[in-house]
């Protein structure tokens, strides 16, 4: 049996294989509520035979959109019309999860497709935006952020656990916190983004004191049997990447005994002149020593696309999951024709009954 589609059991949680539908932005809410497109889009994706699918960053306070079309999970409303969805998931035989985040100074954006630059300042769609401290990401995401104050803080914090709460009354079981991308968390690690003189910035214990307090305080409200993930952008390349990857690990370690399961390990873009190196799976041996040496279950993403490499990240131990986004956007139905390439025998390991039985049977004629 392939290393791909073994289960994957973490905490009270069973995973049929170790495909995971990376989170995807959709930009396509309206007050930060799913509608038809995501019910289609996300049950499409559940019923290809992924074992996890992650529900797209879904911002914590309305400030913490990227675009005013992102999703939101900062009142009840938002929870009861995404528990449809989520039970959807369920029935499709995948386990539903969701990534919460605040977009910080990379909010109040335009729909990629419409710019993927600021809101300009008199447009009303656009908002205020805060960050650790008052300094823009730079070329379209040119705003100039307010510095957070000890409120915005504590109240950035508490608004990730109440989001983490909802998530749980929609019925989500796996929770991934969004501390990567040049987002909110990201941006209190990174030196290019704080610059601050208090306990939240400088040193390395205070760039993580963000991150740790909020991780703490979900942990505090998100249920122990079920698992708690972070994505983490845990290199640059941005020629400081010994210094950032080790600080990223240390930081995981002291994450993992406050009670974090599972690391999804991604890139930081705090930076925009960064020197990529673009490749097949090129994350893979950074997600490997991240799970290594800090010990936790981990996944990554970017540029795996055939079913080879995903079996060869899982097999050598690189990860425990892998994380798809774009191959699925062109074909959700990638796991169950991953499963046939990599000689799975029975389609209903990764497709629901009315799909399944009917290949079965076309099969054996
Ligand atoms: C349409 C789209 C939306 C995305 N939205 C998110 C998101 O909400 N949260 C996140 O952490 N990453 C997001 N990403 C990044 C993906 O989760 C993934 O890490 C990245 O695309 C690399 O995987 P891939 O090479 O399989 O596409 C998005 C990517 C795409 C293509």
């Amino acid at each position: 049996m392939a290393s791909l589609f073994q289960p994957f059991t973490l905490k009270d949680v069973t995973l049929r294989n170790r495909i995971a539908v990376s989170p995807m932005c959709q930009y396509s809410a309206t007050d930060g509520m799913v509608n038809d497109w995501h019910r289609v889009h996300l049950g499409g994706l559940a019923r290809g035979g992924a074992g996890l699918v992650v529900v797209e960053a879904t911002a914590v306070t309305p400030e913490g959109r990227i675009t005013p079309n992102c999703l939101g999970l900062w009142n009840d409303e938002q929870a009861a019309a995404l528990a449809p969805i989520v039970q959807m998931i369920k029935d499709a035989g995948a386990v539903p999860g969701i990534q919460i985040g605040h977009a910080g100074r990379k909010a109040s954006a335009n729909r990629p497709w419409e710019g993927d630059n600021h809101i300009p300042a008199e447009d009303p769609r656009g908002w205020d935006i805060i960050a650790p401290s008052a300094i823009a990401y730079g070329g379209g995401l040119s705003k100039t952020p307010h510095e957070m104050t000890k409120g915005d803080i504590d109240r950035v914090k508490q608004a990730f656990v109440d989001s983490a709460k909802r998530a749980f009354a929609s019925g989500f079981e796996w929770l991934e916190l969004h501390f990567a991308h040049g987002y909110l968390a990201q941006s209190f690690l990174s030196k290019h983004s704080n610059k601050r003189t208090d306990e939240y910035g400088g040193s390395f214990e205070n760039r993580g004191r963000f991150i740790l307090e909020t991780l703490r305080a979900v942990r505090a409200a998100w249920p122990e049997n079920l698992p708690l993930a972070a994505r983490l952008g845990v290199i640059e390349f941005d020629g400081t990447d010994e210094e950032t990857l080790g600080e990223a690990i240390e930081l995981i370690k002291t994450m993992k005994a406050e009670g974090l399961d599972f690391i999804d390990v991604s890139m930081g873009f705090s930076v925009g002149k960064a020197n990529i190196p673009w490749g097949p799976a090129f994350l893979g041996p950074v997600a490997a020593r991240v799970r290594n040496e800090a010990g936790l279950p981990a996944s990554t993403s970017w540029y795996v696309s055939t079913p080879q490499q995903a079996e060869e990240l899982v097999r050598d131990g690189s990860v425990d999951l892998v994380m798809l986004a774009r191959p699925l956007l062109t074909d959700p139905h990638w796991p169950f024709k991953a499963a046939k390439e990599l000689g799975v025998e029975s389609p209903a390991w990764v497709l629901p009954a009315p799909y399944a039985h009917w290949l079965d049977r076309y099969r054996a004629a």
